[in-house]
């Protein structure tokens, strides 16, 4: 449904908790400004409804995480079947058969699906402790700690996904406490002269990397890239993790986005949208490369009290069986090809490319001299939310605009959010 935008932006109602959640959340979380935030009370496909009761179009699928749309019915009936039951259990010691069932899946879905083997899992809740799960494993396998990183990547906040984070504000506060075992290099052809000299120099036993960079701003790397990559993790026994965690389950018009390349990695990451909204992330390998972990002798040495949440893994078994059914993909590259095909048609010069792929689209923002311009992306973000349309911005200069629906939003919606845009723009003049 199209936007309903019945108050200012923000409501009375939201203004007022913006005001009240300052005096109690820690200053660096929510931003709070006079245009923003709104407070989301209920959600239903792709559209939101906020404390004040507009109804706005959610272009974010809040984080890449509701790709099947808010609140989807399965995945909802799924959750609710499985909290009559049980709530948690003990992961690591006594498991759920959903956690089975969940782990038998995804290695259908990846290594089975790819090269015939079985992978190897571990669950996790975020997707920043899969990837730390994937950094130990690969020190583990390799005996080699460093790991080569990319430019504008991000992996995540907490303290060892930070180490082999492409993005320097992230980074630099925290300099004193971050182990020095992330390399960086460029992203893209043009980082493979570096990525040799870092080896030549280093011990390095992984190279962690996006198949297209989220964050980075919706930067889809060469054709060459990610199988050279491949190339030189094998030449000199490097694991090669993908972080797969915005770029997962369809989110490019692929089930994997490593597919486009038909790149197998040895270690991947997922998160985000594999469990439709509950928390859930997963570090999966192959067998020979996950096998460097001990056999437990009753204590874990890598664990969590919630890995394996049986609602979490109820509503991810849900959310798979939609994603593998190829309706869902083909759905997305076709609202792909409609949405860039649109954003194309807009005239104006501060309309920059078009980057992405499948859903994970990002629309350059420029100035009068065709630069990236952060500043007007910013007030594009600000004035589309007034009239109803939840966007972020990505990239190093803040001006990619990020537009990563769910895969059911509509054409009545793409061509109203794409002259939504263009009336901006036009405005900003
Ligand atoms: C590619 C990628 N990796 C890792 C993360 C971190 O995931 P989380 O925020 O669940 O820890 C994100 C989050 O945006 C991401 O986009």
């Amino acid at each position: 449904m199209l936007p309903k935008i019945l108050t200012e932006i923000p409501g009375p109602k939201s203004r007022q908790l913006g005001e009240e959640l300052q005096k109690y959340e820690s200053r660096n979380i929510t931003f709070i400004s006079e245009k923003f935030p709104i407070f989301w009370d209920s959600a239903d496909g792709i559209n939101v409804w906020d404390v004040d009761g507009n109804r706005f179009l959610d272009l974010t699928s809040a984080f890449a995480v509701s790709s099947l749309g808010h609140r989807n019915q399965f995945i909802t009936d799924a959750l609710i079947r499985q909290a009559g039951k049980l709530l948690h259990g003990m992961g690591d010691v006594h498991p759920t058969e959903l956690k089975v069932e969940l782990c038998k899946k995804i290695s259908e879905l990846t290594y089975e699906r790819w090269i015939g083997v079985k992978s190897k899992s571990v669950l996790s809740s975020s997707g920043s402790e899969s990837i730390e799960c994937a950094l130990k494993t690969a020190l583990l396998a390799t005996g080699k700690e460093g790991v080569i990183c990319f430019k504008d990547s991000y992996h995540g906040t907490s303290i060892g996904a930070l180490a082999t984070s492409g993005i320097a504000r992230f980074r630099e506060p925290f300099t004193k406490q971050i182990a020095q075992f992330g390399i960086t290099a460029p992203y893209g052809i043009k980082g493979l002269s570096e990525v040799h000299n870092i080896i030549s120099s280093n011990n390095i036993g992984a190279i962690i990397v996006e198949p297209i960079l989220g964050r980075g701003g919706k930067v889809v790397p060469e054709e060459e890239f990610l199988p050279e990559i491949r190339e030189i993790c094998d030449k000199h026994n490097i694991v090669l993790i993908l972080d797969e965690i915005y770029t997962g389950f369809n989110r490019t018009g692929k089930l994997f986005a490593c597919e486009h390349w038909n790149v197998v990695p040895d270690i991947i990451c997922l998160g985000k949208a594999l469990a439709g909204g509950f928390p859930l992330s997963i570090c999966t390998g192959k067998p020979n490369v996950m096998d460097a972990w001990p056999v437990s002798d009753g204590e874990a040495i890598h664990t969590s009290t919630f890995l394996g949440n049986p609602m979490g893994c109820a509503m991810a078994l849900e959310a798979l069986s939609i994603h593998t059914d190829p309706a869902t993909t083909s759905k997305v590259n076709d609202k792909s090809a409609f949405f860039i095909n649109t954003l194309e048609k807009i005239k104006h010069p501060y309309r920059g490319k078009v980057r992405g792929k499948g859903l994970m689209l990002g629309l350059e923002i420029l100035d009068d001299s065709g630069n990236p311009n952060g500043k007007l992306a910013t007030s594009l973000i600000n004035d589309s939310l007034q009239a109803g349309i939840i966007t972020l911005a990505d990239g190093p200069n803040g001006h990619v605009l990020a537009l990563t629906p769910p895969f059911n939003i509509s054409d009545e919606e793409i061509l109203w959010t794409s002259h939504s845009i263009e009336k901006k723009l036009k405005i900003s003049n």
